[in-house]
């Protein structure tokens, strides 16, 4: 799939997912989320960008540990997201927080204006993720700092076949590289090459826990990134794309649910020059 086309399925796909997206993956993100924001140590006063925030369950932690006198700028290539995350802002009064579109690979924002840099669970979309690194260290100022959360090797990862399903219905690649970052080393050196240092990574095993077979689906169909492919499918596709999900993830049926494993890798670095 030529770049182009990967931001544009991946831009209108999360504008379906965006209202289905916390009723499904809130829960299941939250050890990321943890990791990151600790990692982070947000202070009073700082100023924050997040790349690829969705409906901010980043944002709102990080405009709370920042203060009013802070300030979270957050961008994502999804006008729904985008829509949403300002909406929340407005309805929680957190007048510390804006949100901009912006693709990840270019964001519209000039050198050295932040303290940090967030972006949870967002690379493994973007094109070209060491062009969204380069972004990153280009908008931090010298000794500012970055923390990304990526998903992990893709063997640790349970509900992987899900874009192979997906895939064999479109006759194309939805996500092409979506586990290359999580693989050994691959987002620390990917983020040294962007020109970061100070780098540390840690890995986390989780458990996506599903209550049933609708649940499963919903959050693998519905609220991520293969949804516009999946609104594109008749019933009978349908149907045949979530029998062939629920047998792939079958050997983690748990009570009449699933506990399916996961493995997140969370980074940290910073611009030394
Ligand atoms: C799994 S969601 C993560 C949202 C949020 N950071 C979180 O952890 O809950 C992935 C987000 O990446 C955004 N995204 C995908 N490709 C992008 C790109 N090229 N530039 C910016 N955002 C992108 C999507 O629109 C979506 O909101």
């Amino acid at each position: 799939m030529d770049s182009r086309l990967q931001r544009r399925v991946q831009r209108y796909g999360w504008d379906k997912a965006a209202a289905h997206y916390e009723k499904y993956w809130h829960r299941q993100l939250a050890p990321a989320h943890h990791q990151l924001l600790e990692m982070a140590a947000l202070q009073p006063n700082e100023r924050a960008i997040e790349v690829a925030a969705g409906t901010g369950l980043v944002t709102f932690p990080a405009a709370e540990a920042v203060g009013t006198a802070g300030s979270v700028v957050a961008t994502d290539i999804s006008d729904a997201m985008v829509t949403f995350l300002g909406a929340e802002a407005t309805t929680r009064g957190l007048s510390q927080v804006s949100a901009t579109r912006a693709d990840a690979e270019e964001l519209v924002f000039p050198d050295a204006g932040f303290d940090v840099a967030l972006c949870a669970l967002g690379l493994m979309y973007v094109p070209d993720p060491l062009q969204a690194l380069r972004e990153m260290h280009r908008v931090l100022r010298p000794g500012g700092r970055a923390v990304v959360a990526v998903w992990g090797a893709r063997q640790n990862c349970g509900w992987a076949e899900i874009f192979s399903i997906v895939d064999r219905r479109v006759s194309s690649e939805v996500c092409p590289l979506f586990f290359q970052l999580g693989s050994g080393d691959a987002l620390l050196q990917t983020m040294k090459l962007a020109g970061f240092g100070g780098l540390v990574a840690h890995r986390i095993s989780t458990k996506l826990m599903y209550d049933s077979e609708d649940d499963a689906c919903g959050a693998a169909f519905l609220g991520g990134p293969v949804a516009l492919a999946y609104s594109r499918f008749d019933e009978s596709t349908r149907a045949g794309a979530h029998a062939e999900y629920l047998a792939s993830i079958s050997a983690w049926q748990a009570d009449r649910g699933y506990a399916v494993p996961g493995e997140f890798v969370v980074a940290e670095g910073r611009r030394t020059n």
